[in-house]
């Protein structure tokens, strides 16, 4: 698993220079750097960490996010001959020392060391796509076109009944992985109270549904921090659909997407939560989301990042590890839990119990919404 995905990773380095070095998207690092920072932190853990290998002050500089914003991250890069050179190294190099650790090292017996950089080139490969995406997109690939006054009717919301749920959580043993991420950790007890959750989650016939009501335009169904978002970025359809009000064309990169019964994909939390409030229904706190996802009450995961309720926060007992950064300046109230995964996921990080966060108008993240009643 793990070779394949540093091999997959690798492969990146395969497309054109042009690709490579260009900011895809505002909120995306250039794709050369995600490669070099995925095999960074490999090599960062595995070989200066476990082994003792000397550090390289200068590729740190470069590849860890903390030295650099996103928009200058393309003119540090070596050209594309000494990256290729010096990556594919230093990933022949991350692949053998995993033969020459030494097995009686804590990290290295439990799994926990692999896994936890299996999982960081899962969440590293997704921005991948949504690079390929953003760039199918401005080229307008794949678009189909429906009339909002014949868009397919929607279909009714199939709720499923969760019953009042005692979740034992932030147990090492059942996150479904020997790595859990630190904010999946402090073991404590949650009552979910019984409450009702969409089957599935919100289909692309269902938001056709919304605009063609209208959404877009009423106020009342916006938070007020969501309708000046919407407003000033002038939104009125998902990332990579267009709307002029009575056609609506929808981009979409990967078959199958724009059907009426796919998962819709493409929209910010406001745009989640204005959808919520038009259906009568709200979004699932998080520990509901995973009492009904382990009750087996959920179908459709894994085609859109599913927005949460609340925000990202460390459960009771955490302790930040294996380093402060992955989680604790994300707590700031402006992260919100996403749960699932998308078609773009790879598998290390395709756990129920894993929780993903962003921003609210993020909408380039291949996220959708599933609607909650009754909390
Ligand atoms: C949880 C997806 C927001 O991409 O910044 C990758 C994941 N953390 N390397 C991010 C992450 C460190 C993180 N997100
Ligand atoms: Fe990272």
């Amino acid at each position: 698993m793990l070779d394949t995905l540093r091999a997959e990773m690798l492969a990146v380095l395969d497309r054109p220079n042009a690709d490579l070095y260009c900011q895809p998207h505002s909120e995306l690092s250039p794709l050369a750097w995600h490669v070099g920072h995925a095999i960074q932190v490999e090599h960062y853990w595995l070989c200066e960490r476990v082994l003792g290998a000397p550090t390289d002050a200068q590729t740190h500089a470069i590849y860890f996010p903390e030295y650099t914003p996103k928009a200058n991250r393309a003119k540090q890069l070596p050209p594309l001959d000494e990256l290729r050179a010096t990556l594919g190294e230093r990933a022949r190099a991350c692949a053998a020392a995993w033969q020459a650790a030494p097995r009686r090292h804590g990290a290295i017996s439990s799994g926990y060391l692999r896994a936890f950089i299996a999982q960081h080139y899962a969440q590293h490969l997704e921005p991948v796509a949504m690079a390929d995406h953003a760039q199918r997109i401005q080229r307008d690939d794949a678009v189909h076109s429906v009339a909002l006054s014949d868009a397919p009717p929607a279909t009714e919301t199939v709720w499923a009944e969760l019953p009042e749920t005692v979740l034992q959580l932030g147990h090492l043993d059942d996150c479904g992985t020997p790595a859990p991420y630190d904010n999946e950790l402090g073991a404590h007890t949650a009552t979910v109270p019984a409450q009702q959750l969409a089957a599935q989650p919100v289909t692309v016939a269902q938001w056709l549904a919304f605009m063609a009501d209208g959404g877009y335009q009423q106020a009342q169904l916006w938070s007020e921090p969501g309708w000046q978002w919407r407003t000033r970025a002038n939104v009125l359809a998902p990332w990579g659909w267009h709307s002029d009000g009575l056609r609506v064309t929808i981009c979409q990169a990967w078959p199958g997407a724009a059907q009426a019964d796919a998962a819709v994909v493409g929209i910010s939390r406001y745009e989640a939560t204005a959808y919520a409030q038009w259906a009568g229904a709200s979004l699932p706190d998080e520990h509901a989301w995973l009492a009904a996802r382990l009750a087996g009450l959920l179908e459709g995961v894994g085609q859109a990042w599913e927005w949460c309720r609340n925000p990202l926060a460390p459960w009771p007992g955490y302790v930040a590890f294996p380093y402060a950064r992955y989680t604790l300046p994300w707590c700031d109230g402006r992260h919100w839990i996403l749960k699932g995964g998308s078609a773009m996921t790879h598998q290390p990080i395709r756990r129920p119990h894993f929780r993903n966060f962003y921003t609210a108008e993020q909408r380039h993240i291949f996220a959708g919404v599933r609607l909650c009643r009754g909390a």
